[in-house]
């Protein structure tokens, strides 16, 4: 980056000291990794906004989502400020309550809704999370996703029974866990797609499913095909092929090894020397790992680039703002969930805290 901005960055930072904590997720520039305090999935990073009581400032270098749920997780008196509001997610978008609630009509008109858990991927809206918390259901993160799934089963008299759990709003996540991790059979699985009447699902077909994934998608991970993990076979027959669990089903299984961001990291930092791997995931934490990797080779699976442009959106121009603002007594970017969603949201966030693991 930028001498000069590296430099502003550095003085705002050593200013504000242990008033301000600095969580990165991840798939962050290396630019804002290099400011963060902690780095993380977004399981890891929940964690850690809960247990900073005494940072006055927790910037979120991730997208809003994480931040909404930062700022549930902390104190009142506490502020989480994202470095760029622009900073959304393309998944969590394909989720709004309003279409969550028609769906749920649509479940109910089925006879379904008695027998149906909601869990809602972290990658969604404090609104979605809070219709979870409403509705007896659990947030739950890709390093999570299994045991988040045997819960809500659970609740509707376990995997053997007829119960039902309505995942949102990847539906690859809620497929690859269902039918790898759990055993479901991939015919257990129907997509309730918002934009179609009904869900585009007939009622018979949601009282025989049991997992009823919502149509969205990350737009990232969504890229990787079955042919990107095909030819990295056919070009190095030892190849490793570790894909990110929101890859497409065909992608997830013709795959090596699956896992959130951390699974992913905690995979490279064990490999045997000399080994090749090709990676399905987001292209910073790619290239950080092969850097980090010098003896082994890491491979990005697709071959056209691919960032996930709102990620990316923080970069150190926004981040030197940030801070800076913060030193000069200006909270800029605050996140603020409004208390009634953050209380029923909390209750879904504090029922994944709870799960063993
Ligand atoms: P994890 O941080 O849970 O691995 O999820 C990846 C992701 O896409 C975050 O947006
Ligand atoms: Fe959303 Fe995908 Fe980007 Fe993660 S990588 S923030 S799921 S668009």
């Amino acid at each position: 980056g930028d001498p000069g901005l590296v430099e502003r960055a550095r003085a705002a930072r050593a200013a504000l000291g242990d008033r301000a904590f600095v969580l990165g997720h991840h798939y962050q520039r290396d630019e804002v990794i290099a400011f963060a305090d902690v780095t993380g999935d977004s399981f890891k990073l929940a964690r850690e906004a809960a247990a900073r009581p005494d940072a006055e400032f927790v910037v979120f270098c991730g997208v809003h989502f994480m931040a909404e749920s930062a700022d549930i997780l902390t104190s009142d008196a506490q502020a989480v400020v994202l470095p760029d509001l622009a900073a959304g997610c393309s998944m969590a978008d394909m989720a709004t309550l309003d279409q969550v609630e028609e769906a749920w009509d649509v479940l109910a008109d089925a006879g379904v809704a008695a027998s149906t858990v909601p869990v809602t991927y972290m990658n969604s809206s404090a609104a979605i999370k809070a219709f979870t918390g409403r509705h007896g259901g659990t947030v739950c993160t890709s390093s999570n996703a299994e045991t988040a799934l045997r819960w809500a089963f659970d609740q509707v008299g376990g995997l053997q029974g007829t119960g039902k759990v309505l995942f949102m709003p990847d539906q690859h996540l809620g497929r690859n866990t269902a039918v790898r991790a759990l055993g479901l059979p991939l015919e257990a699985c129907v997509v309730l797609d918002p934009h179609r009447p009904g869900g585009g699902v007939t009622p018979e077909a949601l009282r025989a499913a049991r997992m009823i994934l919502w149509r969205g998608h990350c737009s990232v991970h969504g890229r990787f095909t079955a042919k990107n993990v095909a030819d990295h076979r056919a070009a190095d027959p030892a190849v490793t092929v570790l894909v990110h669990p929101e890859c497409r089903h065909e992608v997830v299984t013709a795959a090596d090894m699956v896992g959130s961001t951390e699974y992913i990291i905690r995979a490279l930092d064990a490999a045997a020397p000399g080994s090749s791997w090709a990676v399905g995931t987001e292209l910073n934490l790619v290239r950080r790992l092969a850097a980090a990797h010098p003896d082994l080779t890491v491979r990005y699976l697709d071959d056209t680039v691919c960032f996930c442009s709102t990620m990316n959106r923080i970069d150190l121009p926004h981040l030197v703002w940030t801070l800076e603002s913060l030193v000069a007594g200006r909270t800029v970017n605050r996140i603020v969930v409004d208390p009634e969603v953050a209380h029923w949201a909390r209750v879904a966030l504090d029922r994944m805290l709870a799960l063993p693991g």
